[in-house]
């Protein structure tokens, strides 16, 4: 393929990336913004394997490569859970810092590619490969940490070392110190200790930066180190010379960190005391931050009441979590809205920015049961109806619908934005026992007065609803 054949197809997959991403942002048109990417990445793929760059001697270890590559990643989409997928996310981001840590070697060893610069494109170059491996290796090992979290393999307690902010200034500044070392060196033999040197305090810094982290921010985090992980594509795009890694990484980069902006508002937190760490404590078990546990006690229903509930109700608000997902509850949750429609309940979904594990992940289970967008809303669009509403149903769900954010100033989620759902006529929270959610925080909500618990699996509990209102 000749070098203009390949700059066209760049510009061609740019464009469709572009239209790849505003396709995301929006349900409807998401499906068709993936088919834009696809296309686009193959197009640039096929570029660059057939562009001017790679010599015929190169294309079988391509091809061998690819093809190791591709069976891994058709393994794990089959066997990977929906509720693992943002494990399987943390986990590819490190491979973009794996592969940026190692072109960045690779470029630097390589006399072809460092041979030909001299001057300030030298030092250009050097800095292009510092940089590189430098953001390489913090999105590399801190995935690695944001996945042993996010698969419960490390605790997603936050470590707090003593002085911790010192500590990174001064890897900081040895960081500075090493690279203004290599940019003056005048061999690869000299330049490779202060590469090496920090290389080490990169990775270092990245295992750190994400164990200082609280279960509460990790929303925060897998935003951030996705957005690292497209600088680290670009870097590698500057090592290479390969403008469409340039401006891919640039994307990916740039939407990361908008979304992170979005991830930090949802949880009304500032992205720098998120990077400081410390907020959240370990999931899993209640514990009483800020005080003793809410006091009181909990009223529990069956299926056949819940169902007799919404049976009388002409508004019903469906609030999905983390559960719903765990539970694969997401098509019995279509049907009983299906039902509930045709008898002309008006029933409406309440999306939380943070619900379940990953940003978007119950807008992709509900369009996966084919619930109709219009009636999935965005926390903000209905919070104010709860006080109309007669039944609020929580699916799974815990942190996202917590009162303690907004009542207890203690609570390690005091501030974040919840779904008010105390407020409507009745709410009726389902899971399988009282334990706390991700941010390990207990829930006044449960024993309110007006709040109804549905204790079992999502599925089955909704199977039984179902059951009971056909009848
Ligand atoms: P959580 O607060 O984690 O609560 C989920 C609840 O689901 C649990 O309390 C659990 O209670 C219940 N559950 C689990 N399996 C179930 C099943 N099979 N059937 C019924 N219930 C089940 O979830 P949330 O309200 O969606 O909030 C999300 C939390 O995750 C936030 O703290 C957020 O910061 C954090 N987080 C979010 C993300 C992103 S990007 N969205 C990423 C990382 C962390 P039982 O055990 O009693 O059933």
């Amino acid at each position: 393929m000749s070098a203009t054949l390949a700059t066209v197809s760049y510009i061609g997959a740019t464009i469709l990336f572009i239209l790849s991403l505003g396709g995301l942002s929006n349900p409807e048109s998401s499906r068709r913004g993936n088919l834009y990417g696809i296309i686009g990445m193959t197009i640039a793929v096929l570029a660059t394997v057939f562009g001017p760059n790679v010599t015929a001697a190169g294309i079988p270890w391509i091809i061998g490569a690819m093809l190791v590559g591709g069976s891994i990643g058709i393994y794990a989409s089959r066997v990977v859970k929906m509720t693992q997928m943002p494990e399987l996310v943390a986990l590819m981001h490190s491979l973009v810092g794996l592969a940026a840590m190692l072109v960045g070697f690779a470029n630097y060893i390589d006399p072809a590619a460092t041979g030909e610069f001299k001057g300030a494109e030298k030092t250009i170059h050097e800095l292009e490969i510092y940089l590189g491996i430098l953001i390489g290796a913090i999105t590399f090992s801190g995935s690695v940490i944001a996945f042993g979290k996010l698969s419960g393999k490390i605790s997603g307690k936050p470590m707090l070392l003593p002085a911790r902010h010192w500590l990174n200034l001064a890897g900081l500044l040895v960081v500075i110190w090493f690279g203004w070392r290599f940019i003056n060196t005048h061999s690869v033999a000299d330049g490779m200790t202060p590469l090496v040197v920090m290389t080490v305090i990169a990775l270092l810094f990245g295992i750190h930066m994400v164990m200082a982290i609280g279960g509460a921010d990790m929303p925060v985090v897998i935003s951030m180190l996705n957005s690292y992980s497209g600088w680290a594509a670009a870097a590698t795009g500057f090592m290479l010379s390969n403008d469409l890694l340039i401006v891919t990484g640039a994307l990916v980069g740039s939407s990361g960190a908008i979304l992170s902006y979005i991830m930090c508002r949802a949880m009304n937190r500032h992205f720098l005391a998120v990077i400081a760490g410390g907020f959240g404590t370990e999931g899993g078990a209640p514990t009483a931050p800020g005080g003793a546990p809410p006091a009181g006690e909990v009223v529990a229903v069956t299926a056949a009441e819940t169902a007799e509930l919404l049976r009388e109700s002409k508004n019903v608000i469906i609030v999905p979590g983390y559960g719903m997902a765990v539970a694969q509850a997401q098509h019995a949750v279509y049907e009983i809205t299906r039902h509930l429609r045709e008898k002309g309940v008006t029933v409406r979904f309440g999306i939380h920015p943070v619900a379940g594990r990953m940003p978007g992940h119950m807008n992709v289970l509900l369009a996966e049961a084919r619930v109709p967008y219009d009636i999935v809303l965005e926390m903000d669009e209905l919070n104010e109806d709860f006080p109309q509403t007669d039944v609020a149903i929580v699916i799974g769900a815990n942190d996202i619908v917590n009162p303690s954010a907004q009542d207890d100033p203690a609570s390690p989620i005091a501030g974040m934005p919840v779904l008010e759902v105390w407020k409507a006529r009745t709410s009726i929270v389902m899971k399988r026992s009282m334990a706390s959610g991700y941010a390990g925080v207990d829930n006044p909500l449960f024993y309110k007065d007006n709040n109804r618990m549905l204790f079992g699996d999502a599925k089955k509990m909704l199977d039984e609803i179902l059951v009971a209102l056909k009848a």
